[in-house]
């Protein structure tokens, strides 16, 4: 993979581990790490032999948050020349499941990026929040909308208002992360997980992901259309005759992802 500066990355037993690597300002995001993570995100979702991905920071942070000092004397119009959040919109549109392991901070941005991720692993320690109201801003790459989404209109706006951080305990209570485990079982949980679903068909898993997030915005009849257009392209693939088949012979299927 190439050379980064901002983050790292590595292939184990098809599964992609991608770190973030700026542990000086707790993993801020830069718009380097952004373009780095896409870049590399794209390459594994790419490679037949990755079949999940998982995402991480470091014990202390996942990451504080956008880099402050990079966007400080920034101007509205420099925000939109630059195309500010362009990389991050790209991000969604990974088909591989993102798995996120997130301990210590997880602030402004970096919460943003921990819900990029499909299925969130959480230490108890980690603390989860959006302090952009302390800044005179507000989250600007999607946190405001998903977080709505996740716990409902009245819980996000106390959150967001605030400005607090929340524990995992309670982003569990609020539907926003999947599981929160202990500290030093962050990272093998989530690579647990990804291992788990790597065995699992790759055309199912890369169709759930696409049915669910539409699922977010639809009608559920719409949805369900979308769902039943799926699970019929789903009957054209190698995977299901497999599937099937090894199903009636009593053995463990064999799937290609074709
Ligand atoms: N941007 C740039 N640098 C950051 C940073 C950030 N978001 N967060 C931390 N750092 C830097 C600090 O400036 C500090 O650098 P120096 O050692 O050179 O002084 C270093 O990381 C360590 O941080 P602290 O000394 O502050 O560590 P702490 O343990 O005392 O506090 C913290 C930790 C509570 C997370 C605190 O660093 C903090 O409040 N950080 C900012 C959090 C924040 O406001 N995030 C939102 C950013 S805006 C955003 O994300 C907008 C968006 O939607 C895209």
């Amino acid at each position: 993979m190439s050379n980064f500066t901002t983050i790292t990355s590595k292939v184990e037993e098809g599964i992609a581990l991608i770190e973030l690597n700026r542990p000086k300002v707790l993993n801020a995001i830069n718009r380097s790490m952004v373009s780095e993570l896409l870049s590399a995100f794209e390459q594994y979702d790419r490679n037949d032999q990755v079949k999940a991905i998982v995402l991480t920071g470091n014990d202390r942070a996942f990451a504080a948050g956008a880099d402050i000092d990079e966007m400080m004397n920034d101007d509205a119009i420099t925000l939109e020349l630059l195309n500010q959040f362009k990389d991050w919109d790209q991000l969604h549109t990974i088909k591989k499941p993102i798995i996120g392991a997130v301990s210590g901070f997880c602030f402004g941005g970096g919460f943003e990026l921990a819900l990029c991720c499909d299925i969130l692993f959480a230490s108890e320690k980690a603390q989860f929040g959006f302090p952009e109201i302390k800044l005179g801003v507000m989250p600007g790459a999607g946190g405001t909308v998903k977080l709505t989404k996740l716990m409902g209109q009245k819980k996000a706006l106390e959150w967001l208002w605030l400005g607090e951080p929340m524990t995992a305990k309670e982003a569990h209570q609020h539907g926003v992360i999947n599981r929160v485990v202990a500290p030093e079982l962050v990272l093998e949980e989530a690579m647990k997980f990804a291992r788990t679903i790597a065995s699992k068909a790759p055309l199912s898993l890369r169709l759930i992901k696409e049915t669910v997030y539409k699922a977010v915005d639809d009608s559920v009849l719409d949805g369900m259309q979308f769902e039943r257009k799926n699970f019929y392209l789903l009957f054209s693939s190698e995977d299901q005759k497999e599937g099937m088949k090894a199903f009636a012979e009593k053995r463990r299927a064999n799937f290609k992802g074709k």
